[in-house]
């Protein structure tokens, strides 16, 4: 159970961001998939991170630590159809930079709107993960807006691309941030993987 988490930093260089000597874990996907609203579910602070209707509103490397030893970072979303060129290739030098290098990082997750059948831009993302050797887990929102058979449908659906891709697929999580759904598995998890960094260092 998480009972602490404060906002510390936000970055556009991963060479800035705080010392790694505490493990984190980055959450990445779409604009306005809900990935800002994950984390303040998680947290359960409404106003941790700042979310919004309108896509685009997370801009920077934004770091929360969380009970004085790990972080979450919430990240800035891709395939925002309104950004300029340079705006974009800000964002891959960021976020490409930031997923790689950063070497405290212990898992992404990748959140996928569970309302869309797979999408080339997230399957494509994910690729790229595989292929730079960044862990990925994925993470399913928005699962209050629709039935739970459309749900599973949708997942079944993604998780068969991945396994075109990958021998394996990631493992993966369902949740709503409007409905706590997903809030104990997610933390539980996240948490065994924090315990298992600090047993290994
Ligand atoms: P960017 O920072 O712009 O990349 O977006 P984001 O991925 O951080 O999304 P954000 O958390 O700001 O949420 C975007 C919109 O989706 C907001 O209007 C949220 O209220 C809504 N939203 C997020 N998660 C859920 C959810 O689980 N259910 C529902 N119904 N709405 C959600
Ligand atoms: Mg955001």
């Amino acid at each position: 159970m998480i009972k602490k988490a404060e906002f510390i930093t936000s970055n556009t260089d991963y060479r800035q961001c705080p010392p790694g000597n505490k493990p984190e874990v980055a959450f990445i996907g779409r604009s306005n998939v809900g990935k800002s609203s994950l984390i303040n579910m998680l947290t359960q602070k409404k106003k941790l991170a700042k979310t919004s209707g309108t896509p685009g509103k997370t801009q920077l490397i934004n770091h929360f630590e969380i009970d004085d030893r790990w972080y979450m970072v919430d990240l800035p979303g891709y395939g925002f159809a309104k950004v300029s060129k340079t705006l974009r290739a800000n964002w891959e030098k960021m976020i490409k930079g930031y997923l790689t290098n950063r070497e405290n990082l212990l898992a992404t997750f990748v959140l996928i709107d569970s309302r869309l059948e797979p999408q080339k831009i997230d399957i494509e993302f994910i690729h790229w993960c595989g292929h730079q050797g960044v862990p990925v887990v994925l993470v399913f929102t928005k699962a209050d807006k629709l039935t739970k058979s459309k749900v599973q449908d949708n997942v079944d659906k993604f998780i068969a691309a991945m396994e075109e891709i990958f021998e394996e697929a990631p493992e993966f999580f369902v949740t709503s941030a409007e409905k706590k759904q997903g809030k104990e598995e997610l933390t539980a998890f996240i948490e065994e993987n924090i315990e298992e960094f600090y047993q290994e260092n």
